[in-house]
């Protein structure tokens, strides 16, 4: 196989460490560069186990810097982008819209034109070359509730929980039509645009991939599983947004990089394609889950964490339901989830408990000094 020079961006995040870690492991013979700002949400202890290996290199750059990535793009003749790097939190984006649309619209806009430049300039042109955006489900707006109960659901897969239900008639398609609700949405949405817009404008090799709610370890604990394992360790309030209700469909983290890397490889250049595991939860079944896990493994009596719960404020514009039609990947690349969500949702549990110094180096700042300035490019 050729010798390829890759760039992961967000690659110290949460989904991008998975993603670098697989890279690295499996393909001795590539350069992969994790190219990543170091915002509050990237944290470079996801990657100790591969940070000395001779194919992996760390460059600190905030994608909004085209002259600094162009040049890296020439000096490391990069011919493959997994473009990972977001501000990726639903709540923030409520808080703070600026900053996801400079980093999710001007900062993917600036790495699609840096790279328009560089292949352009080259003789062979675009050949051989791939740009793959990593977007959200959220993109294409919220399905509706129209079984609250659940009934048996069309799909089924390994990542499909025991007594799998679908709480709605419809799915997310890669035809449906795209109606973000939240600023993050709406910023990952635009993104999408222009990176496809690259591909019929210019003919630049894109793909973008839409994929549903990620779990597992090194994710930020001010998503759900990881914040309510944390506080139910800690004996503190689990904030339940409105009455629980909100579906969410969730795929364990290592199968959704097992995806990008098939979909890098092997995908059709302009094509979209769906990830997820069909596996929908109720909020609340899953903090259910989550309460009933954690405390068996601490010794705690059954439901001791119940107590715990705490109902407040929803979230505005809360999306009722995700539920994503992942049959095009399936089909076509042969992907499919490896983990059971039970299983996934024990190894996840399991990881968070026994990683405490990772949790409390989050919870008390100490991991934003570590790297400081450390990894500045300069060729
Ligand atoms: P994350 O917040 O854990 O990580 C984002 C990473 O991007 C961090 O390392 C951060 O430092 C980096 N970053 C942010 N702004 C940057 C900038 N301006 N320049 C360079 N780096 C910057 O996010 P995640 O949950 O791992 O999500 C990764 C990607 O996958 C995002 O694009 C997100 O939209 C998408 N996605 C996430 C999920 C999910 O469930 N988490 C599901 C589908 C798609
Ligand atoms: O669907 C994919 C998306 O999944 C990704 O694009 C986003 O980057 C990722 O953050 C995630 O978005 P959500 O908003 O679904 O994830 P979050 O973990 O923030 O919330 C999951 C559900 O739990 C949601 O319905 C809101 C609810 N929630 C969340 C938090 C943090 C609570 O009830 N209480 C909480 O404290």
């Amino acid at each position: 196989m050729a010798k390829r020079n890759i760039v992961i961006t967000g690659g110290a995040g949460f989904i991008g460490s998975h993603v670098v870690r697989l890279f690295v492991n499996k393909y001795p013979e590539y350069n992969i560069i994790n190219l990543d700002k170091l915002t509050y949400a990237g944290n470079l202890a996801n990657l100790k186990d591969i940070e000395d290996k001779p194919n992996y290199k760390f460059v600190k750059m905030d994608i909004c810097d085209f002259d600094a990535f162009h040049k890296l793009m020439q000096q490391e003749q990069i011919d493959g982008i997994i473009h990972l790097a977001a501000e990726s939190h639903v709540d923030r984006s409520i808080k703070d819209p600026f900053t996801f649309a400079r980093t999710n619209v001007m900062g993917t806009l600036s790495l699609l034109q840096a790279a328009k430049l560089y292949w352009e300039s080259l003789p062979e042109g675009y050949e051989g070359k791939r740009f793959y955006h990593i977007s959200t489900d959220e993109v294409y707006g919220a399905l509706t509730m129209n079984h609250p109960e659940g009934i048996e659901p069309p799909f089924k897969t390994v990542a499909s929980s025991e007594g799998h239900k679908a709480y709605g008639d419809d799915f997310f398609y890669e035809t449906t039509k795209y109606n973000p609700h939240s600023p993050y949405s709406a910023s990952k949405a635009s993104s999408d645009h222009f990176v496809r817009a690259y591909h019929d404008t210019y003919g630049m090799p894109t793909i973008v991939t839409n994929c549903s709610n990620n779990y597992g370890p090194y994710q930020f604990p001010e998503k759900l599983i990881p914040l309510f394992i944390n506080n139910i360790r800690n004996r503190k309030p689990l904030p339940v947004y409105g009455k629980g209700e909100n579906v969410r469909d969730w795929l364990y983290v290592e199968d959704h990089a097992r995806a990008i890397d098939l979909i890098f490889h092997e995908g059709e250049v302009a094509e979209t394609y769906n990830i997820g595991g069909f596996n929908e939860w109720k909020n609340i079944d899953l903090i259910k889950v989550m309460i009933k896990t954690v405390d068996r493994i601490l010794g705690n009596p059954e439901g001791a964490s119940l107590d715990l719960i705490t109902y407040v404020t929803d979230r505005l514009g809360h999306d009722a339901r995700y539920a994503i039609d992942s049959t095009k990947l399936q089909k076509e690349l042969g992907w499919e989830p490896s983990l059971q969500f039970e299983e996934g949702i024990e190894k996840t549990v399991r990881w968070y408990l026994d990683n405490q110094e990772w949790m409390d180096n989050i919870t008390s700042g100490e991991y934003e000094k570590y790297y400081e300035d450390m990894y500045k490019y300069n060729g």
